[in-house]
């Protein structure tokens, strides 16, 4: 008994992807998204963060000793020195405005928050941030007792490169991994689906030969296993089917004789009784004999080929006419499958032979279910077989009170699985025995 699933496992099973490919796939790229998205915290969070601040940190203790400076040295002439040097060595370029001084009111936008800290910090007086001075410097103004001290500090001074390009960097490396990735899976996974595909065509009696091994050694090693279960499986059939033959070949030539003889023998009042009941006992052993011959024979070479169904019956119906039966055949033309016609001829035939012997009318036709497979009904008026005594009427010899040799449902059924398919016996809308093929497309 399957126990029932919890909820949550059902929602996970309705969520992950149902395919192999879709399974590694999704395994493969969690921890890849996991990997970056804390590497790109940690980065983010916290290391360009601490970059930054440093970067501005630097630039403001550079400006806080150009004021120093200032305020130490009143001369023009020092003062226009120490711009030099600001300029040549600290790449700040900067003026000073005797006598202005700064409005009351400061604006330091959010985004200079940093500087504007790291400037208080340096700067004893007041100062004034301009972020949009020009495209590359920002403008910070300082007011010292004599005057206003304007700096040009280049953005690149203050900030770390745009992380954008960086991100696509990360983002595409990682799609073009993955994408390898998804490409060296998908063959893996090919190979998986031809070992499926190859076993379910095996298993039809559509038999393509042992499959190439390929792929990841569990694959491989799966075909390989396959290819010789397969062998293992065509010898045995072989065996069977050679034995069968065998023995019903060999017992044809003793029975010939014991028929002749039975015929030779002189008829007297008392033996004419026993002689022809022995003589209707050889004629079923060798009917016997003929029907399993009949059937070793398709089984042991024929090959499925592409087959128009509605000709295969066409062909019985016109047989079963011929024997004097009343049949109708409904099947729609181009029908077409795989099947091994002979032996799907004699398993029909069968069934319609069957039908024949039981009832007046036979009626015979075929249909397409789906995209899976077709369907063939043989329907008789006959008495039919009550419900629980039909699927006994399969097993070897079984056969009720007109009873021939019990071996015809029994070959058909054999022939229909050897295809994939199946048979069963149902009511028939006639009023008898409706026999229901279902074969694989
Ligand atoms: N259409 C039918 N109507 C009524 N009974 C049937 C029908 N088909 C089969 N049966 C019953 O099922 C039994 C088994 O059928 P099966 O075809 O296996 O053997 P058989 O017809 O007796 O012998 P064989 O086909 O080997 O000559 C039959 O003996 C018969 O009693
Ligand atoms: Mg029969």
């Amino acid at each position: 008994m399957r126990l029932p699933l919890p909820p949550q496992s059902r929602v996970v099973k309705k969520v992950l992807p149902r395919s192999l490919l879709g399974r590694s796939l999704l395994i493969m790229s969690i921890p890849l998204v996991l990997v970056l998205a804390v590497a790109l915290q940690i980065f983010y969070g916290s290391h360009l963060n601490l970059v930054s601040r440093r970067l501005t940190f630097a630039v403001a203790g550079e400006i806080g000793g150009v004021a120093d400076g200032f305020v130490h040295f009143r001369d023009p002439a020092d003062r226009a020195w120490i711009m030099r040097q600001a300029q040549s060595n600290l790449e700040l370029p900067m003026r000073f405005l005797p006598g202005e001084r700064l409005p009351a009111v400061q604006d330091t936008s959010a985004a200079d928050d940093e500087l504007a800290g790291a400037l208080r910090m340096r700067l004893g007086g007041p100062f004034s941030i301009d972020s949009d001075a020009d495209e590359q410097n920002v403008l910070i103004r300082v007011q010292l007792p004599d005057g206003v001290l304007d700096v040009l500090a280049p953005r690149k001074r203050l900030y770390t490169s745009s992380p954008f390009l960086f991100l696509v960097w990360v983002g595409g490396m990682a799609l073009v991994l993955f994408g390898i990735a998804a490409m060296f899976m998908r063959i893996q996974v090919r190979a998986i689906r031809r070992l499926a595909a190859a076993a379910e065509a095996f298993g039809m009696g559509r038999d393509h030969g042992p499959i190439k091994p390929e792929g990841a050694a569990e694959v491989r090693q799966a075909a390989t296993a396959y290819n010789r279960m397969q062998e293992r499986i065509r010898r045995f059939l072989q065996q069977r089917t050679e034995m069968l033959a065998g023995v019903s070949h060999d017992l044809r030539t003793p029975l010939t004789r014991l028929r002749l003889a039975l015929a030779m023998l002189p008829a007297t009042e008392a033996t004419r009784q026993d002689v022809a009941e022995m003589s209707a006992d050889v004629e079923e052993m060798e009917q016997l004999i003929g029907s399993y011959l009949a059937f070793a024979r398709g089984e042991g070479t024929e090959q499925a080929r592409p087959t128009d169904l509605a000709a295969v019956l066409e062909d019985v119906a016109a047989r079963a006419r011929r024997a004097g039966a009343e049949v109708t055949l409904a099947a729609p033309t181009g029908l077409v499958l795989p099947l091994r016609a002979e032996a799907l001829r004699r398993a029909l035939t069968n069934l319609v032979d069957n039908a024949r012997r039981h009832a007046r009318r036979v009626a015979l036709a075929a249909a397409r279910l789906g995209e899976r497979g077709v369907q063939v009904t043989i329907d008789d008026d006959g008495p039919g077989i009550p419900a629980a005594e039909r699927e006994d009427m399969f097993k070897p010899f079984a056969h009720g009170p007109a009873g021939g040799t019990g071996l015809g449902l029994t070959i058909a059924r054999d022939i229909v699985r050897a295809h994939g398919g199946e048979i069963v016996l149902e009511d028939s809308p006639l009023g008898g025995l409706r026999a229901r093929v279902r074969l694989p497309v």
